[in-house]
């Protein structure tokens, strides 16, 4: 039987009630917390939990770009940096940037970019930065999730956030929100990042296999939990920037 970081396949991944080895219906997200302004250095931050995956953002800027020559005439350059602390996985990640980590920096700015009015600030750069500080499956979709609230609570301007979660296939039965353990032990995992207002996706990868069908479904099912972690996101924005005085906004 296959294995990974020494955890076996739990015989099952669904049982016979229709539950998940964590106790959710294939429809349910893990609980989620979610909050803006973390940090005191950076211009914007967020914390986000969705359940055992913990991540935080940090935004810096808009700054002058450096060095000099980088710089673009007509808009901010978005850096982006997704990293995983050593202490985040079972068998202690490497110091440095892995291959991983490089593309999902990538797959995350991407997505970013396209809500983001980089126009607004030219020569300018901003730089991201995601920092998985536990990982339980869905560290991309939790990462770009918190990384486009950090950039609101810097106040750059943005055509809308971005929510991102992930839905895959587990012994046959489609589910939102997978775990570690469904991500490695499933069919399939398909991480999908959305501007629900603008009902775009702006992300979207697949590992594994599904047919037309079942990929229509699961993508019906990932924007079902988009929409709520939307709602929390507009919420907790919300809720700080209804509590700073004036003269802060
Ligand atoms: O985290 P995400 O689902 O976006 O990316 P993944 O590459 O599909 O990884 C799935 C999960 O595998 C992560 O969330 C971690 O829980 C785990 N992982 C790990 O244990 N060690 C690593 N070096 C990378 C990932």
């Amino acid at each position: 039987m296959l294995e990974f970081s020494g955890i076996p396949r739990p015989e099952r991944l669904i049982d016979e009630n229709g539950r998940r080895i964590d106790g959710r219906r294939p429809d349910e997200l893990r609980p989620i917390k979610m909050e803006v302004g973390v940090l005191d250095k950076s211009d914007g931050s967020a914390y986000i939990e969705f359940g055992g995956t913990k991540v935080i953002a940090a935004v810096f800027g808009p700054r002058e770009a450096h060095p000099r020559h980088l710089a673009l005439p007509d808009r901010a350059i978005l850096n982006c940096r997704y990293h995983m602390t050593s202490f985040s996985v079972e068998e202690r990640k490497p110091l440095g940037m892995t291959r991983r980590e490089i593309e999902l920096s990538k797959v995350i700015r991407e997505a970013l970019e396209t809500v983001t009015f980089l126009e607004e600030f030219p020569r300018a750069a901003i730089d991201v930065y995601v920092e998985v500080i536990q990982a339980d499956g869905g560290t991309r979709t939790a990462g770009l999730t918190a990384a486009s609230l950090a950039l609101a609570d810097a106040g750059i301007p943005m055509a809308d956030l971005i929510a991102a979660t992930a839905v895959g296939k587990v012994d046959g039965h489609l589910v939102l929100d997978l775990c570690d353990l469904e991500d490695k032990y499933g069919e399939a995992d398909m991480p999908v990042a959305m501007a629900p207002r603008f009902n775009s996706i702006v992300m979207l990868q697949l590992n594994g296999r599904m047919a037309i069908d079942e990929f229509r479904r699961a993508l019906a099912l990932a924007q079902k939990g988009i929409n709520e972690i939307y709602k929390l996101q507009r919420e907790v924005l919300k809720r700080k920037f209804s509590e700073l005085s004036p003269e802060e906004v």
